[in-house]
């Protein structure tokens, strides 16, 4: 029985992780409304990642970070308060569950997964502050896999538009879906079940040798034309 802490598993990406999780698992999830799916036996904590501590957990497999942010705003207009609140949320925000849990990781030989997004790959208009905190979460998922090394496993997920809360105003109506999905190579933007498949896929033995890897999940857009 393996036991998973999902920060951010209440909404989007993170909640469908929570769905797909497998049976007879044991499952923590850290957020500020709490999980309120299907899923029976999850342990709900009530946290702001920002500005509260992490509580304490006996048993941890594997961790997944999952909030984030999607802020764009031309250079003139983004605030440095801007440029911290990503990083808050973002980086700082991952490295204090990293740094609360990894024992505990350790000692079970799991595994860690973090996510990047896309625009930290290839430069897109308005992105500076979220692609900025982004690369720095490369860095760190990049740096600790070699730290962790033989013990836990640490990847970087990096998708492009998800469809959930955070990029509802991305993909805002009928015509904005439309022409998110066609400015893609595989003409399509993702399902946060799909993406949740893949961080399930980087915590199973199967990924067992895989380790700091910024994994893109993008329908083609941060390598083909
Ligand atoms: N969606 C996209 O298009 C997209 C694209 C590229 C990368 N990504 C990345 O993929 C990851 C998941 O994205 P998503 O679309 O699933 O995001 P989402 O829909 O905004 O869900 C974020 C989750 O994190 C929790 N959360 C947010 N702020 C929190 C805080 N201060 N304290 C505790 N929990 C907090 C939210 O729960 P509560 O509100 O209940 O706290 C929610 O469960 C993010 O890192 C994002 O940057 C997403």
């Amino acid at each position: 029985m393996k036991n998973y802490l999902i920060v951010g598993g209440s909404r989007g990406i993170g909640k469908e992780i929570v769905n797909q999780i497998p049976e007879n698992s044991t499952i923590h999830v850290i957020s500020r409304s709490g999980y309120s799916g299907e899923r029976k036996n999850v342990t709900n904590y009530l946290i702001d990642v920002t500005t509260e501590d992490f509580p304490e957990i006996d048993n941890i497999d594997h961790l997944i970070y999952c909030p984030g942010s999607i802020q764009l705003k031309p250079i003139n207009s983004l605030k440095i308060e801007d440029f911290q609140a990503d990083f808050d949320i973002n980086v700082l925000g991952a490295v204090k569950a990293i740094k609360q849990y990894h024992r505990i990781i350790k000692r079970q030989k799991g595994s860690i997964v973090l996510f990047s997004t896309v625009a930290s790959k290839i430069g897109m208009p308005f992105h500076a502050s979220v692609a900025a905190s982004k690369a720095a979460v490369e860095g760190l998922g990049k740096s600790l896999a070699a730290e962790f090394a033989p013990e836990i496993r640490v990847n970087v997920i990096a998708p492009t538009v998800t469809d959930t809360d955070l990029a509802s105003h991305i993909l805002r109506n009928e015509k904005a879906r439309e022409a998110t999905a066609d400015r893609h190579p595989m003409k399509q933007f993702l399902n946060p079940s799909d993406v949740a498949a893949l961080a399930l896929f980087l915590t199973s033995d199967n990924a067992k040798a895989i380790t700091g890897q910024i994994i893109g999940m993008d329908a083609g857009i941060g390598s083909i034309k």
